[in-house]
């Protein structure tokens, strides 16, 4: 496992890249590419679909798990419209993928989503559907709940809705939405950790963090055993939450921190992210 720490950065600030997929015979596609893993391929990217996109009859290498962001697509005729989720096993067939009126789409890609001949599954995936297949979750359809969420965080008024677990693993992928103007009490709490990685897309609102202040676009692949916090959030957010390679447990440390409303941007950042440090981004609001 080789992805390194991006904690965080504004999908607004990456050019549009044609051809970011490697191996993807996929046309035409343009890419925002928010972290990869430079030993399998794994990577999470934002894919930008051109109205009129069609393709046919392949199968990827990787497992594929996408949440609609702007537009829609259809899979084998199944459409995914606004917020839609599906997680497709690799192996899985698709016998179209199409875009009729374009569409922005957040994938995650656990190894390098290769694309591979359509004969080379067929045998084996006619008769039956790849494991942990998730066709597709109309998430607006979901009820939101506070099961299962740690009551030490709750000054963040949280809420989510599970759309992926494999407790096997601890695999989970949630919607999670944070309260207006949520604070820690006094202005200062423990960090956190976890033995799993947690990856966030920001869908929108605002979280304020150690790190800075993340808006609409927001993104970042946090490694196990990172300290984290407080947070607070002005506005309130949604968010999408991975917890990956492990199973999800809060660790607190011992000291507390002071929260505030104006941090600094101070990122963690690979080489080929770097020059982002210096450029903190916020939406225009004036
Ligand atoms: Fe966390």
């Amino acid at each position: 496992m080789a992805r390194p720490h991006v904690e965080f950065i504004h999908a607004p600030q990456l050019p549009w890249v044609e051809s970011g997929l490697q191996g993807w015979a996929w046309r035409p596609l343009a890419c925002k590419t928010l972290s990869a893993d430079t030993d399998n391929g794994g990577m999470t990217a934002l894919l930008q679909f051109a109205p009129g996109f069609t393709d046919r009859e392949f199968v990827l290498a990787a497992d594929f798990e996408l949440f609609v962001l702007e537009g829609g697509i259809e899979i084998n005729s199944r459409e995914y419209g606004l917020d839609g989720y599906a997680f497709l096993p690799a192996g899985y067939r698709y016998q179209s993928l199409t875009s009729r009126a374009g569409a922005v789409v957040l994938a995650f890609f656990n190894v390098g989503p290769a694309r591979k001949p359509w004969a080379s599954a067929s045998a084996s995936a006619s008769a039956s559907e790849p494991n942990g297949l998730i066709e597709r979750i109309d998430t607006y359809a979901m009820p939101w709940t506070t099961a299962d969420i740690d009551p030490a965080v709750q000054f963040l008024r949280l809420s989510h809705k599970v759309l992926r677990y494999v407790p096997a693993t601890g695999a989970k992928t949630i919607l999670l939405a944070t309260g207006a103007q949520t604070h820690p009490r006094d202005f200062r709490e423990a960090q956190l950790q976890h033995d799993c990685v947690e990856e966030m897309y920001l869908l929108g609102g605002e979280i304020t963090g150690e790190r800075g202040v993340m808006y609409e676009g927001a993104y970042f692949w946090r490694p196990p055993g990172k300290w984290h916090g407080p947070f607070g959030s002005r506005r309130g957010s949604l968010s999408l939450v991975r917890f990956v390679d492990g199973h999800h447990q809060n660790t607190w440390s011992q000291q507390a921190l002071p929260f505030s409303f104006e941090p600094d941007y101070q990122p963690e950042l690979p080489a080929e992210l770097a020059a982002l440090a210096s450029q903190p981004w916020s939406p225009p609001r004036h």
